[in-house]
């Protein structure tokens, strides 16, 4: 039942489970009752707990596993924790693997994300109501807070999450103390993990459609990105002219290198797919940069550019970078003012302060929302692209015969190695921004004023 029903919290359900799935293998083997981990009975609250194991040796066990050290294995072992597979047994909100004496336990598997991975909101209202029920309306703030969403939310069927909840109750009151004390912590620790978000939604039956119109609409994204792409996949399309791997001719690098003066035609098309494409693509940005220019526009592009700049780049040039950010496109009067809203102007400028590296990225999102909405498209029907495609480079694949095959590899060369190119183009970038430095328009109109 759990296993069809899709999630809109997760965008990457697939690569999580698969994920999942490998953390699994492993929390199986931590628990072999030979060659796993050794847990004890520990006294918790005059309560009896069986199976309790101090994180250290988790965390050894782990370092001695994956042969790795103890902080690399107490890091994934927090993963551990954080995907819910290990809970921690006092501090029940830390979700951290300390590598000492503090106590942990080992979640059941029922309640392992692959088993349960999309929390339902109707079960945490069952569990929240339970525990109303037990802690006699006692909850925790942000518990109550669910607890009082939930509610609104779920009024038409909150007598069957009552019952629910007062059978569940009553069900475990029969349990042994130990056994509900365990069940108790182990359902807590799924729950604080799982959660679902406060929803914005208010009708449970708007958040059922919305559910579904998300699967089909995940799945028919899949559609439309494979037929579009089934072209540029390497494991589907033949690489043109010819896969420098196998036939031990260069001309494909050659041909693809980051800056290069005609592209191929296959590379033009791709950018025409989305404005991720064209930007992540060098040479494609190179070309839209010109269409830009031609429209005096080019602020939000360049824009765009310092905020990636600001996100990759040094850490020690972050505040002198945030400060030429603010100066060249942000102040008022700036030289390369950029028409962004009022709120997110004021959140910038204020982030600004105290810059870091994600300081940029509301500003940078809404300027690329707005290059895409408009600039972009407009860049496709312009004479810049069209001329482009026409120039663009169609090149015959190589039909290589099996004597020349071998000539080709006995032949081989030094070669142009990527990793090379690539380095050699870093360095003319590098010198090309150094040649670009910002023009401060408002000095140079100071001095032309001065002249006068
Ligand atoms: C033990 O008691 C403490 C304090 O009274 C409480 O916070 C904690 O949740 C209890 N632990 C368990 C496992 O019941
Ligand atoms: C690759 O093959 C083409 C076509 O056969 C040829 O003209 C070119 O010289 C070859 N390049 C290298 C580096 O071998």
């Amino acid at each position: 039942k759990n296993s069809v029903k899709c999630c809109t919290q997760s965008n990457f359900v697939w690569p999580r489970i698969s994920f999942c799935f490998q953390l699994e293998a492993i929390m199986v083997e931590m628990q072999d009752p030979k060659s796993g981990v050794k847990g004890s009975e520990q006294k918790l609250n005059v309560t009896t707990i069986p199976h309790v194991i101090a994180g250290k040796d988790i965390v050894a066990w782990v370092a001695e596993k994956m042969k790795i050290t103890a902080e690399e294995a107490q890091a994934f072992s927090t993963m551990l924790v954080a995907y819910g597979y290990i809970y921690p047994l006092q501090n029940h909100k830390k979700l951290v693997m300390c590598n000492d004496d503090t106590l942990y336990r080992f979640q059941t598997p029922y309640f392992w994300p692959t088993q349960k991975y999309c929390a339902e909101d109707t079960d945490y209202a069952i569990y929240l109501t339970k525990r109303n029920i037990r802690k006699k309306g006692m909850l925790e703030p942000y518990e109550q807070a669910h607890y009082n969403h939930l509610h609104d939310w779920l009024n038409h069927k909150w007598d069957f999450i009552v019952m629910q909840a007062t059978e569940q109750y009553k069900a475990g009151k029969e349990r042994k103390k130990a056994d509900r004390v365990v069940f108790d912590c182990q359902e807590r620790a799924y729950w604080i993990v799982n959660r679902p978000p406060v929803c914005i939604c208010h009708s449970s039956v708007k958040h059922f459609v919305v559910r579904c119109v998300s699967c089909v609409f995940i799945f028919l994204l899949l559609v439309k990105y494979i037929t579009t792409y089934k072209n540029h996949d390497p494991f589907l399309a033949p690489c043109v002219p010819s896969n420098p791997w196998q036939t031990d001719n260069d001309t494909y690098w050659t041909l693809n290198m980051r800056r290069v003066e005609l592209p191929t035609k296959m590379r033009v098309e791709r950018w025409s797919f989305s404005l991720f494409e064209l930007l992540s693509d060098l040479r494609g940005r190179d070309d839209f940069k010109i269409f830009l220019k031609k429209e005096f526009s080019g602020e939000n592009l360049a824009f765009w550019e310092a905020a990636e700049e600001l996100k990759w780049g040094t850490a020690s040039s972050m505040s002198s970078k945030a400060e030429s950010i603010f100066k060249t496109f942000l102040a008022p009067g700036a030289p390369r003012w950029i028409n962004i809203d009022g709120r997110t102007m004021g959140l910038t400028v204020k982030g600004l302060e105290h810059p870091h590296r994600y300081v940029l990225e509301a500003a940078q999102t809404h300027v690329f929302l707005l290059m895409k909405k408009d600039t972009f498209f407009r860049y496709l029907k312009s004479p810049v692209y069209k001329d482009i495609q026409k120039k663009a480079l169609n090149p015959e694949p190589h039909n290589f015969s099996p004597a020349q095959l071998e000539a080709n590899a006995n032949n081989r060369g030094a070669g142009i190695h990527p990793i090379i190119l690539w380095q050699q183009e870093e360095e003319e970038k590098a010198k090309a921004a150094a040649a670009a430095a910002p023009v401060d328009v408002k000095a140079m109109m100071n001095k032309l004023d001065r002249k006068k």
